[in-house]
């Protein structure tokens, strides 16, 4: 059996009132449409096709990738309209699923349940009971229990409106049954669109015994229609993340207040105060704790390392038992080695430091290579751009920079050297000396420091 998936995704999304379209709007800072795909990938279908609509090129030129096929619904006449746009694509498939670019969560075991369905019947939908299910497709049943059809919400007469149990608009269905009833659907609705969802009746009638799968949980097949539905579903998701998070031994100070973007790998007896957002691949290892206000995007911490209050690292790696922060700031490129403190106002980029060394105030390292137990006074500055180029400062292993230093690379300050405080260090320094470059302080006897004018 040959499985395609299909999504639709040409829908307008005007109520997002966005320049974006809808399916690029991120959930969990990933596209709603990317979360489809790769719920779609996860069952392993032989091939995925996407349909879009008109000025969407923005929605294939972002989520482009080998195995997806794109096709342009031009007009948008409906959901059977979208699914006919795709069927010459399909040549190969025997099954088709579809799916909803703007119905971001729903899970790969659902799909698998659909597709289990099928395997007995020509088609397999998937429906929920709601509590108030306005606006939905509701599902008619005959009185036997079997689903006889589908009716929309602007076509259905009051009894049908009463009706609980919606149509999720997720189906699968064998792809020649599918391709002969499109052919006959018809747009003479409410809405004047092809309907999808008219091929239930056309099953009935053919004798096809429909299968219904139910989701786990309501959310599953929530779409998206608007920002407040977005929000919705952001902090649902972000409620399982940090469920399965403290499922996994992390201490959460607050789950309400945690945003995961992306894979967050955590070992064991890791806490996480508020406000912390990861982004992208995030390893913290056993014992790391996470202050306040943290953001961590794609990076390595440690065991037993703490990150305190207000610091941001991003694609960086920090070994065990360091320190860092408050206010730190550790950009791309950027290793650690263990037992290293990296204090407030601390910004470090593109920069090895090695194990036990010290920058605990008002300091920017770039572009350096430092050794071990060095200390970095407060305020030292490596000077690695000259307006056009950028250079390298080589810190040996125990040296000590007085507070007030700047650095001007390319300089290489060698191990053991000390630097006095307020030196400008513009050549190279030999191993155990000390240096320093300050003019000789001079004092001047009764000085007599200037009084304001008289007012006229
Ligand atoms: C559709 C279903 C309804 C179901 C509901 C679930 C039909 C006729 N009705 O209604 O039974 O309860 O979804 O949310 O199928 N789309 C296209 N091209 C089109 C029209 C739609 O790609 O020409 C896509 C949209 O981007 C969207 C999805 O199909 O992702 C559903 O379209 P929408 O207009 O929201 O359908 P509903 O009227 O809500
Ligand atoms: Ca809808």
């Amino acid at each position: 059996m040959h499985l395609g998936v299909l999504i639709l995704a040409a829908g307008e999304g005007t109520r997002m009132r966005s320049r974006l379209p809808k399916v690029l709007h991120p959930l969990a800072g990933k596209p709603l449409l990317g979360h489809v795909i790769e719920t779609a990938r996860s069952i392993t279908p032989d091939e995925i096709t996407i349909v879009y609509g008109h000025g969407g090129e923005t929605v294939c030129n972002t989520l482009a990738a080998d195995d997806l096929d794109w096709v342009e619904q031009k007009e948008r006449l409906g959901t059977g309209h979208a699914v006919m746009q795709a069927l010459p694509q399909l040549q190969k498939v025997d099954q088709v699923l579809i799916l909803y670019g703007d119905v971001p969560l729903i899970s790969g075991s659902t799909l698998v349940s659909l597709l289990a369905a099928l395997h007995q019947t020509d088609l397999a939908l998937l429906t929920v009971d709601l509590p108030d299910p306005t606006g939905y497709g509701r599902i008619v049943r005959d009185r036997n229990d079997r689903v006889v059809r589908i009716v929309e919400q602007k076509d259905a007469t009051e009894r049908e409106l009463e009706i609980a149990e919606i149509n999720t608009g997720i189906m699968a269905v064998s792809k020649n049954r599918l391709e002969s009833w499109l052919g006959r659907i018809e747009n003479n609705n409410a809405q004047n669109e092809y309907y999808l969802t008219d091929i239930i009746s056309m099953a009935v009638n053919d004798g096809v015994n429909i299968q219904v799968v139910h989701p786990v949980c309501e959310e599953e097949v929530m779409g998206v229609n608007d920002r407040k539905q977005l929000a919705y579903l952001e902090r649902y998701f972000q409620q399982q993340q940090a469920d399965m998070l403290m499922a996994s031994g992390v201490s959460l100070s607050d789950p309400a207040r945690l945003d995961v973007r992306g894979k967050l790998t955590v070992g064991k007896d890791v806490t996480i105060d508020i406000n912390a957002v990861f982004e992208g691949d995030v390893s913290l290892a056993d014992g790391v704790r996470i202050g306040p206000n943290v953001v961590v995007k794609n990076s390595r911490i440690g065991a037993d390392t703490e990150i305190l209050a207000n610091s941001v690292i991003e694609d960086a790696e920090i070994g065990a038992d360091c320190r860092v922060g408050p206010f730190a700031r550790i950009r791309p490129d950027t290793q650690i080695a263990d037992q290293v403190h990296v204090g407030n106002f601390v910004e470090i980029k593109k920069s090895q430091v090695a194990t036990k060394s010290k920058i605990n105030h008002l300091s920017y390292i770039g572009d350096t290579v430092m050794g071990s137990e060095v200390n970095i006074g407060a305020g030292t500055i490596t000077c690695n751009y000259d307006g056009a180029n950028k250079f390298q400062t080589v810190i040996g292993d125990r040296v000590f920079v007085g507070s007030d230093t700047q650095l001007v690379a390319p300089v290489t300050v060698a191990d053991g050297s000390t630097i006095g405080a307020g030196s400008t260090i513009t050549r190279d320094t030999p191993a155990e000396t000390l240096s320093l470059s300050r003019a000789k302080q001079i004092s001047i006897d009764g000085w007599q420091r200037p009084v304001k004018k008289p007012k006229k």
